[in-house]
């Protein structure tokens, strides 16, 4: 157990994005009462918990990012008696609840911005309000994460107002004792609804540069910065636009906050440095766990999974994963969308120490959707286009069974439904072939072997392998092998009397040899 109640020390954490979970009301969005419908599924997979993304109220511009008042359930998604049912269920079925708390930003729909904008004195200093240079030009230079300028005119303030993501989510002023007091407030609603847990989102934009110092132009190092091709966010070195260290130390303030018991997880994004970043955002009396995107993002291979490992520090801080609503789905990004694919990726994910974060479909094998220009949602996506960073592709309707519109909905979905290979849950759940059953089986395994709190060895890592030691924990030592590549390769250890396998993402190994595109758990006594 963890210090944290009742919260295993090591989660499995199972991402929900609820627009795109189960319609129960014909609207052709998910919502709440979908949620609650399909927890079982959740439960009997084997998470510890669930993270909500956004159901707040919210105009939805950027998928519920963009909250417009955040202790209210927004109509699409149902209502607060809603949210206690879900709270009340999860927590029959052992389950966890984490929602997100987006405390960088609000929506332009917000009544502070309203007031804000009108200059009234309680809220006039809510937001972060520039004048203009003497030119009429902004203050600086910086660009929002999703390449467009980071200030927005406000002809009604003749002032421009900072947001770091869409020009609709205007930038929270951290610097004002009042709004802080705002949201203590929000964080003490949802705990004292039930939330056990916390995901901060953007946490290392809170703070900047008060001066409003130009961005010096990237490095060649910046190159790794993750994002769509010709995205200008990351022909910046962001060296005044994010201050994470200031960030980090602010982060006490929310454990305060939610509480000891509350297991609290924030979303790390400092460009090359994001993995030494987490270190400071969850050393103690701070977040418990954070995520960077280097796995995602670099490009999975054996020396990027090495990396990650050797500049992570002991494990348990750095959350593992693969897939979310941000990233193009694992199967398709990393291989070619087969269940066999999907099964290494699983079996490397699930034996990986310290928490997991698993996003709703991986556990079926869900490859990227490919969709056309006309259906996209996303604004990224679309302003993309034709080279979306593919966030809408990640985020299509749940397939629950072969009914109309895959059992999602009754009426058409929000965005097209996709059959995976391996079909949707209902027929998954009765193979033992399946991707589903390969994953249910995996996490049930990595609990039985304590790989969550093993420690990790690497013992070689090059493009299309990856092998490491995990120890101490208490099957006695294991070693995990990848082989990314296209054949089968020597297994990197001795396998000799004694050593056991004790999962296969593939067939069982012949002697000495990996298969090609599989993961292999070795028990060594
Ligand atoms: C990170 C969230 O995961 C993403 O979906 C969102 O667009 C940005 N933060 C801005 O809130």
């Amino acid at each position: 157990m963890n210090a944290r109640q009742g919260w295993p020390a090591h989660p499995i954490i199972y991402q929900i994005y609820p627009r795109s979970f189960q319609d129960t009301n014909g609207t052709g969005e998910g919502d709440l009462k979908g949620v609650l419908r399909r927890l079982d599924h959740v439960a009997w997979l084997g998470a510890d918990a669930i993270w909500l993304s956004p159901f707040f109220r919210s105009p939805l511009c950027d998928g519920g990012y963009d909250v417009a008042d955040a202790m209210d359930v927004d109509p699409h998604f149902g209502t607060l008696e809603d949210f206690d049912a879900v709270v009340a269920r999860a927590h029959t079925l052992g389950l966890k609840v984490m929602i997100d708390q987006v405390f960088n930003h609000t929506s332009d729909q917000h009544e502070w911005f309203a007031r804000s904008l009108a200059r009234d004195p309680k809220f006039e200093d809510f937001y972060v309000w520039v004048d203009p240079k003497p030119d009429g030009a902004p203050p600086s230079n910086w660009i929002g994460y999703f390449g467009s300028p980071a200030w927005r005119w406000h002809p009604q303030r003749a002032q421009y107002c900072l947001h770091q993501f869409l020009p609709c989510q205007p930038g929270l002023n951290h610097r004002n004792p009042e709004v802080h007091e705002q949201l203590e407030r929000i964080t003490r609603f949802w705990r004292e609804r039930g939330v056990d847990g916390f995901r901060y989102d953007a946490v290392t934009s809170f703070y900047f540069d008060p001066d409003f110092r130009d961005n010096p132009p990237a490095e060649a190092a910046q190159a790794r910065i993750p994002g769509p091709a010709n995205n200008p966010f990351t022909m910046q070195r962001h060296a005044f636009d994010m201050l994470p260290e200031d960030c980090a130390a602010f982060i006490e303030k929310f454990r305060g906050w939610a509480g000891d018991d509350a297991y609290l997880i924030g979303e790390i994004n400092d460009g090359p440095t994001s993995i030494e970043t987490l270190r400071e955002f969850t050393s103690d009396g701070r977040l418990d766990a954070g995520y960077v995107v280097d796995l995602a993002e670099r490009g999975l291979i054996g020396e990027v999974i090495a990396d990650v490992v050797q500049r992570m520090g002991s494990p348990g801080k750095l959350i593992w994963w693969l897939s979310s609503h941000d990233q193009p789905r694992q199967v398709s990004r990393v291989g070619d969308g087969s269940p066999r694919d999907a099964r290494m990726l699983a079996a490397l994910t699930l034996a990986l120490p310290g928490p997991v974060l698993l996003y709703q479909g991986e556990e079926l094998g869900m490859p990227q959707a490919d969709l056309a220009r006309e259906v996209l949602q996303d604004p990224f996506d679309r302003s993309f286009w034709p080279d979306p960073p593919g966030r809408d592709g990640a985020r299509t309707p749940f397939p629950w069974d072969d009914g109309v519109n895959l059992g999602f909905s009754t009426v058409p979905p929000w965005l097209p439904v996709m059959r995976p290979p391996d079909g949707p849950a209902s027929v998954q759940s009765e193979s033992d072939t399946s991707v589903l059953a390969f994953y249910r089986k995996a996490i049930a395994l990595r609990r039985d072997l304590g790989l969550g709190g093993a420690g990790i060895e690497v013992i070689t890592a090059y493009e299309t392998l990856f092998a490491a030691r995990l120890t101490d924990n208490q099957g006695g030592d294991c070693v995990l092998v990848v082989n990314l590549g296209d054949a089968p390769v020597d297994i990197p250890v001795s396998v000799g009397d004694g050593t056991t396998v004790a999962l296969s993402s593939a067939a069982q190994p012949s002697g000495t040899q990996i298969d090609a595109r599989s993961t292999l758990w070795l028990q060594q006594a």
